[in-house]
């Protein structure tokens, strides 16, 4: 099944949101694999926006996710990245469609809560990056086969 990462940014944090988005990904039925909170690095941070550098945002992106702790997970499900990114809404909060969390909770794309990997070769790299095998935990919920099960 697929994995994907997230990152619950600082701006998310500081506005309390943590629970909430994280209950919004668990009600959805993704399955949690790995969360760490903590103050992320210039280094990871520059890794992690590696292919934005030279952006006109680039700059500010790092003094942003770097300004105040963050969430970071890995989550999995079928179809997980499309899945997350759909819960997510488009980076622009200002488009994307209500009921989405960015729509619910943002209104510029400087601020836009989250960070989900944009396909499945992104989600390998991205979890490579900030987790080690070891902080994965491969697990089986209860619910699995109501969530997950085939016809
Ligand atoms: S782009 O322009 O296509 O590369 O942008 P995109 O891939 O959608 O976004 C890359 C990340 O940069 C963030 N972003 C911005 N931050 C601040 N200001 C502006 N104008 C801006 N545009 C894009 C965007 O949120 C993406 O970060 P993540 O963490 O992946 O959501």
């Amino acid at each position: 099944m697929e994995k994907t990462f997230v990152i619950i940014k600082p701006d998310a944090v500081q506005r309390g949101l943590t629970g909430e988005i994280m209950r919004r990904l668990e009600q959805r039925g993704l399955r949690l694999l790995a969360a760490k909170f903590f103050l992320v690095s210039g280094e990871l941070a520059r890794k992690h926006y590696a292919a934005h550098e030279g952006k006109i945002f680039y700059e500010g992106l790092i003094s942003y996710i770097t300004s105040a702790p963050v969430m970071a997970m890995v989550w999995q499900g079928p179809e997980a990245v499309a899945a997350v990114r759909q819960t997510m809404g488009a980076t622009d909060p200002v488009k994307a469609d209500p009921g989405t969390i960015r729509h619910d909770y943002a209104l510029k794309i400087s601020r836009n809560l989250t960070h989900a990997s944009d396909s499945i070769e992104s989600a390998n790299t991205e979890i490579n990056l900030w987790f080690s095998p070891s902080e994965i935990v491969e697990w089986e919920r209860c619910d699995d086969e109501w969530l997950f099960g085939d016809n």
